[in-house]
């Protein structure tokens, strides 16, 4: 079980950093958007310099056609280095690109997955990650849990070293449903995750606690 943060937003990735264990940032060009126009190669060292090392960073390419797409990963490789997984949507350009990439060994995260096919092409493609998108799944009434449970059983079974990290998530019960039907790791917007912790009965336990603490051994003190 393990979390991407699914933002490119330096103030929430530089907040949320010591906050929530997290394996990776995720990003596409929606994501983006929200950034507004600037230099992304800047941006994405930024990015690499508040995450460090040890965790990974997924950048979806914007190219239309295999050789575009081939393209584009090796000019984001060359600025961002060859750990950069990249984002590629399953359609049958971004399958034509994915064969070529693995040849060339870059990492490549499948993206845009809604189906069943969908993924499995990318498993058997060798994707090193699988993301379905859980909420865009549900609001086009297919079932994101049979989904989920699906890839988690094609992997198992063959042997795959992919990974499924599910995404598209609009509260964290989808994101708790997904790791109960086999996601080994969940992107999530930071934003949603600290959410989940400002719930008015954990306030209340932890102020009913200090409350408590302090009738009996004052105002301020600790254990020791
Ligand atoms: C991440 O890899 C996906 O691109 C993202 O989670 C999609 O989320 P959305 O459905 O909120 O756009």
């Amino acid at each position: 079980m393990e979390l991407m943060f699914d933002t490119a937003n330096l103030d929430n990735i530089r907040y949320f950093n010591g906050i929530f264990p997290y394996v990776g940032i995720t990003s596409n060009p929606s994501i983006l958007k929200k950034e507004g126009k600037r230099d992304l190669v800047h941006h994405f060292k930024e990015i690499q310099s508040i995450i460090g090392g040890e965790r990974s960073l997924h950048i979806q390419l914007t190219a239309g056609t295999s050789e575009k797409m081939i393209e584009e990963a090796y000019k984001i490789t060359e600025k961002l280095g060859k750990e950069v997984y990249i984002k590629i949507p399953i359609n049958e350009e971004g399958l034509k690109a994915i064969k070529q990439l693995k040849q060339d060994h870059f990492k490549i995260t499948a993206t845009a997955i809604y189906t069943m096919a969908q993924g499995d092409y990318a498993i058997m493609a060798g994707a090193d990650y699988l993301a379905p998108y859980y909420n865009r799944m549900e609001n086009t009434n297919i079932n994101a849990e049979n989904v989920i449970s699906h890839f988690a059983d094609r992997i198992e079974v063959g042997g795959y070293q992919t990974k499924i990290l599910a995404a598209s998530f609009k509260n964290i019960g989808q994101v708790m449903k997904a790791f109960n039907c086999g996601a080994h790791c969940a992107t999530v917007d930071p934003m949603l995750l600290g959410d989940s912790l400002k719930l008015p009965f954990i306030e209340t336990a932890v102020s009913d606690f200090k409350k408590d603490w302090e009738a009996v051994y004052g105002q301020g003190n600790t254990f020791l």
